[in-house]
């Protein structure tokens, strides 16, 4: 059985997401499903950073992302790749940090306690976009580049497929 979710707040961020690998592979051991996973990465990281908002939006069309398992509070339900910080990250196949969302042109809100959010692209074995992952805090500058390394690693889960 996988270890229970820690918090991981108080733990160098580059050990936290170590952890959090560890505890990713050990949940899906033996798993190959696309939802399953998103839904245990959703709840691992959620719970590990006390995050606002944590979870997908899936490539459902050429150029949009319809919302997939997710910890928080209501998400909305579909984002034109271009637009807001996940359709941007969508359409350039980039993670996007942004430290002040007032300050993102286009920011779409979901919840207005939002202050700072970081998105990853997700890609399959073949390195298509499959999803992109929205991370939103209601703490200011909260993600930097600790925070795009770790989360990067862990959606690599996906290529791995
Ligand atoms: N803020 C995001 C929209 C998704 S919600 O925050 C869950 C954006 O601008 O893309």
């Amino acid at each position: 059985m996988a270890e229970p979710t820690f918090d991981l707040r108080n733990v160098p961020k580059a050990d936290a997401y170590k952890e959090l690998e560890a505890q990713l592979s050990a949940v899906l051991e033996g798993i190959d499903d696309e939802i399953a996973s998103m839904a245990t990465l959703s709840a691992l990281v959620h719970n590990a950073f006390g995050h606002l908002w944590t979870g997908f939006y899936r490539v459902v069309a050429p150029t949009v992302l319809r919302v997939g398992p997710y910890q928080g509070t209501l998400g909305c339900l579909e984002i034109t790749f271009g637009k807001g910080v996940c359709g941007t990250a969508a359409a350039e196949r980039r993670t996007i940090i942004v430290a002040d969302v007032n300050a993102f042109p286009g920011h779409i809100v979901c919840d207005a306690r939002s202050r700072s959010e970081i998105v990853v692209p997700v890609f399959d074995s073949t390195n298509r976009l499959i999803a992109v992952l929205d991370i939103d805090s209601g703490q200011a500058a909260a993600f930097d580049d600790a925070d795009r390394d770790g989360l990067e690693q862990l959606v690599r889960w996906f290529a791995r497929r």
